[in-house]
């Protein structure tokens, strides 16, 4: 008989990682600036965030549902807990007076014509981003691409330079076109991007094993949304992630591309926050959108 599999058992998925005096895994020895920063952008109640992902434009221009962010986004600000997007559009359409805080897209240089949208730069010095009183920023790392090592060397600059004016930052694990998504594959990036000094690190769900994924991730991991899928699978992958050990959702098209974005955010924010289960989550999403 062959022997059962125990890999999964060397996680301990189910053995929450102690953080003794501060809500967020992994993050309680850092200086209070930081704390304060990541306690802005999680609920310290849920230890969780619904961060909408807006940041689309700075490789695809005006994406499907971002053409008038001041129509489209600006109205969801107050559902969502923390908003990621570009420092252009922080400085042209968001307005100042609002409290939510923003993560800030710190990498640029590749967009949707190029083969490989692995050649990244870091976009934007963490100076502009103290300035622009952000609460953290996010650059994409492609571990495995023939990029990888500037991809690495961007987000660790970044980690090196919010060390020193306690700017969260969250890597992204992005993935090459010719790369398999699997547990396997997020296991490897999103702990890399862990020792090598990011905050917290966002990531995509994976079906198998995605709490080996969380489980072996010193810092907290954000679920990325991915392309727009129907509203109850959306609600169900976010909420396998957040049962799964994900800290909060980082999502965008599946929010602003739904035909009811505010019903699709309040429903979202109810499994993050409340555990709401996907098929409640989903009859309030429909009940929110035929009110609207
Ligand atoms: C890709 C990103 C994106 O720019 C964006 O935030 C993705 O959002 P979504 O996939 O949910 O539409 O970070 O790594």
């Amino acid at each position: 008989m062959p022997e059962a599999d125990k890999e999964g058992e060397r996680y301990s998925a189910d053995i929450p990682q102690k953080a003794p005096g501060f809500f967020l895994k992994g993050s309680h020895q850092y200086d209070w600036g930081l704390k304060n920063r990541l306690a802005r952008t999680f609920n310290p109640q849920s230890g969780r965030t619904v961060m909408l992902a807006i940041d689309h434009g700075y490789i695809a221009g005006p994406t499907s549902g971002l053409e008038r962010i001041d129509l489209s986004i600006v109205p969801l600000l107050p559902s969502c807990d923390a908003l990621f997007c570009t420092r252009g559009i922080l400085r042209s359409v968001i307005p100042a007076e609002s409290q939510k805080p923003m993560v800030l897209r710190a990498s640029g240089g590749a967009n949707v014509l190029r083969e490989d949208m692995s050649d990244e730069e870091i976009g934007m010095d963490m100076d502009d981003a103290v300035r622009l009183n952000a609460c953290g920023v996010g650059i994409q790392v492609y571990i495995g691409s023939e990029f990888e090592t500037r991809n690495v060397h961007n987000m660790t600059k970044l980690v090196d330079a919010g060390i020193r004016t306690g700017m969260p930052v969250m890597g992204i694990t992005a993935v090459g076109k010719n790369m398999k998504r699997d547990a396997q594959y997020f296991r490897l990036s999103c702990r890399i991007l862990a020792e090598l000094g990011a905050t917290y690190v966002k990531t995509y769900y994976v079906e198998e094993g995605f709490e080996t994924v969380t489980s072996s991730c010193p810092v907290p991991i954000v679920m990325a949304g991915g392309k727009k899928l129907p509203e109850l699978d959306a609600l169900t992958m976010a909420y396998n992630a957040i049962q799964q050990g994900a800290s909060g959702v980082d999502m965008g098209r599946n929010i602003f591309q739904s035909d009811a974005p505010q019903a699709m955010i309040t429903a979202v924010a109810a499994v993050v926050h409340q555990n709401l289960k996907p098929k409640e989550a989903y009859d309030l999403f429909r009940s929110l959108k035929t009110n609207k």
